[in-house]
């Protein structure tokens, strides 16, 4: 078993989930939910369910579009048809929907029970483990409501992904890329050239997940350092709110994210010292993995527009985390409107 050891919580990565028994066992919750998706609940409530007991089963509907609070409404409402008091435990067996929305359901509850995660999906397990970030989507916009709240423990598994859809398990590697990319050039050149589908993904879970440690808890309120992680997500992110508007079979965020790490490895070249075999090594790989999406139609206009309303700007400046080499990253680097149109440019002609 790995074990990732945070402040106040800890991480465990076993496919026994004999980590999971022994918490239960040792910490006497007057009582137990659990939060899952159809999908979830066919899939994933089997392979625990020896060891959660409990019947109050809250199934939620699955998708981004259902993390809001009309569904925490039923949590709720389902929560207290269950009788569930302040003693008892929630837990969130799903994606990122379920661990971000389960969490604030559990940390308003009765002004907040106790809650653990177990993520089912490879990004849930590599992103939203660590960092405490809880919430729901508001009318104007994704995870405007919401809190810092760590579980009281994570519990990662890879049998999982036996029923992930081969779709949402690439998905989840564009973060392990990033990762890589930021800090770690060694894992970088393993997962470069490695088959996806074949390594041990408890092993690559938990570097990853390192890594993210590392970062997080140099600067737990990003003031700084933790910047680095949004490599690839200045211009990723404006490229998934456009698509989402936009395209029938939207991008998800990983795809999203994987455009934008070449737009920024571009950038990164032009503004930050990254070498040019460099820049053409992590084209390659990303682009064997997330084949081109065609971008070309998406109006600059409107995708700078987001870009300027991001967390991490000054003023009216847009910021971007670029990558001084492989396994280097900056932060709080000024990208002005022509080098971002360039940046994108260079995708297209990919
Ligand atoms: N808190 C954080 O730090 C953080 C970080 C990254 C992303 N997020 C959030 O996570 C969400 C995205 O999460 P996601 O990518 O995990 O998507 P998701 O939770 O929507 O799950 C994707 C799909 O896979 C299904 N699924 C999940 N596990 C399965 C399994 N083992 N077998 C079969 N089907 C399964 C789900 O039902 C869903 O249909 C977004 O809302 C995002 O804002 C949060
Ligand atoms: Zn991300």
């Amino acid at each position: 078993m790995n074990i990732i050891s945070l402040s106040d919580y800890s991480i465990y990565i076993d496919d026994s989930f004999s980590a999971l028994q022994k918490f239960l066992a040792e910490k006497k919750y007057s009582d137990v939910v659990v939060i899952v998706d159809e999908n979830t609940k066919e899939n994933c409530l089997p392979l625990v369910q020896k060891i959660i007991t409990t019947q109050n089963i809250i199934e939620t509907k699955s998708g981004e579009e259902n993390k809001n609070l009309s569904t925490c409404e039923q949590i709720w409402q389902q929560m207290l048809t269950f009788n569930v008091d302040r003693k008892a435990l929630c837990i969130n067996l799903g994606g990122g929907v379920i661990g971000d929305m389960g969490g604030f359901a559990a940390s308003c509850y009765k002004r907040g029970i106790d809650f653990i995660n177990i993520p089912t999906t490879l990004l849930s397990q590599v992103d939203s483990s660590i960092g405490g970030k809880l919430g729901i989507d508001f009318k104007y916009g994704k995870n405007l409501i919401g809190l810092f709240k760590n579980p009281k423990a994570v519990f990662i598994a890879a049998p999982f992904f036996k029923t992930l859809p081969q779709r949402q398990f690439i998905n989840g590697w564009a973060e392990i890329f990033k990762h890589a990319l930021i800090r770690d050039k060694q894992q970088w050149e393993k997962i470069a050239s490695i088959d996806i589908f074949s390594v041990d993904m408890n092993d690559i879970v938990f570097h990853s997940l390192q890594i993210k440690k590392a970062v997080v808890e140099a600067d737990p309120f990003e003031n700084g350092l933790r910047k680095i992680l949004n490599f690839g997500h200045t211009i990723g992110h404006a490229i998934e709110a456009y698509s989402l508007e936009n395209e029938k079979d939207s991008l998800l965020h990983g795809e999203a994210i994987a455009i934008g790490m070449i737009c920024e490895a571009f950038l990164s070249e032009k503004k930050c010292g990254l070498s040019e075999s460099a820049l053409n090594e992590i084209t390659t790989v990303l682009l064997k993995h997330f084949p081109k999406h065609d971008i070309s139609n998406f109006k600059h206009e409107a995708l700078l527009a987001t870009m300027r309303i991001d967390k991490k700007n000054e003023g009216t400046t847009i910021m971007a985390s670029l990558l001084s080499s492989i396994g280097h990253c900056e932060y709080d680097i000024p990208i002005n409107q022509q080098e971002i149109i360039e940046s994108i440019a260079y995708y297209n002609a990919l």
